[in-house]
């Protein structure tokens, strides 16, 4: 079947700012002058969709914005990208997500922050839920941070499969304490579910990767990839299972939207036609190069920076 979108991302978009350098002794002077001041766009659709738009893949992404100058920001680096913004809603009356990202000469960063509630309003009367049947892959990013939608995602995922469409999901912190039978109840109905470490020991209460994924089989997980930072990722299909290492890169510059760029990657992976191992081995390569300059976009900026990469032997 014909789809008109090979990605719909739907989720969470953000501003984020990174200023560095940054230390305790701020409050002591009038002026501090900062040695770099970066821009960058973050939320998980927002930038797993770059991401893939980069990777030559034709992506949708399927949000809120408000109408301020940061949401203005947001919208001029989509449409830079080549991402198809019909599907972001721009609202007058939210306020829209922010992070401040201080960061010290270690490279230690403190995050100063505003939820925001673009993200958290999003409902499905904000968009037409047609959209879901016009993709080859349908994303969510992330699970436990968008209220307005985590509840109806069973529904809406269950929708984009019976279209023929591939699920994919992401998670985050359970900023609103909603509990992990938000995200456990859907995982029959997620064809790739792609948590961090720290999400997958929330939704499941154990500590070692084997064992969330065996908690997460048990309720019908499909095909599961843990990230974990610089350790790589656990990958399992619920037969074999494989730890795929992190690639080195020559300096790291800032791991912020490591695990977005991933998700981006590891969709368009797929859409290569590339399996499920090979895949997560294309995401850590797309991981890779995001995390080589500062903040979630920008450093990735086309596929033959991921298939140098790729040249590496893990
Ligand atoms: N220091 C690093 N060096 C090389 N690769 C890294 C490094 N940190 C992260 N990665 C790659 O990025 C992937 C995702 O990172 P991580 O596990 O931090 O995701 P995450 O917690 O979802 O991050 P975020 O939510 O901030 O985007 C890892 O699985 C790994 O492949
Ligand atoms: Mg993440």
């Amino acid at each position: 079947m014909d789809k008109q979108y090979d990605i719909v991302a739907i989720g969470t978009l953000a501003y984020d700012m990174i200023l560095r350098t940054v230390d305790e002794s701020v409050f002591t002077r009038d002026t501090t002058v900062l040695d770099e001041v970066g821009i960058s766009v973050g939320g998980g659709a927002m930038l797993s969709a770059i991401a893939a738009q980069r990777l030559g893949r034709k992506t949708a992404v399927v949000g809120k914005l408000c109408t301020d100058a940061f949401s203005d920001y947001c919208i001029g680096v989509l449409e830079k990208a080549g991402v198809d913004t019909s599907y972001v809603t721009r609202s007058e009356s939210d306020t829209m997500s922010l992070t401040f990202a201080l960061v010290r000469q270690s490279g230690d960063r403190h995050f100063l922050g505003r939820m925001g509630s673009n993200n958290r309003s999003l409902t499905p009367a904000d968009f037409d839920l047609s959209v879901v049947t016009r993709a080859k892959i349908v994303s969510y990013g992330s699970f436990l941070v968008l209220p307005g939608l985590d509840q109806e995602m069973l529904r809406i995922f269950r929708h984009a499969r019976q279209a023929g469409a591939l699920t994919v999901a992401d998670c985050a912190n359970d900023s609103y304490s909603q509990g992990p039978e938000t995200v456990l109840r859907c995982l029959p109905e997620i064809d790739y579910f792609v948590p961090s470490q720290v999400e997958a020991e929330y939704l499941t209460g154990e500590h070692e990767p084997a064992m969330m994924a065996q908690r997460l089989l048990e309720r019908g997980c499909r095909n599961l990839i843990i990230k974990l930072g610089e350790a790589g990722c656990y990958v399992t299909d619920g037969v074999t299972a494989r730890i795929i290492p992190a690639f080195s890169v020559p300096h790291v510059s800032d791991t912020t939207g490591a695990g977005d760029n991933f998700v981006g990657g590891f969709m368009a992976g797929l859409l290569e036609g590339l399996d499920l191992f090979e895949a997560a081995r294309y995401a850590s390569a797309t991981a890779a190069v995001s995390i080589t300059g500062p903040g979630g976009e920008g450093a990735l900026q086309n596929k033959s920076q991921v298939l140098e990469i790729l040249k590496q032997s893990k």
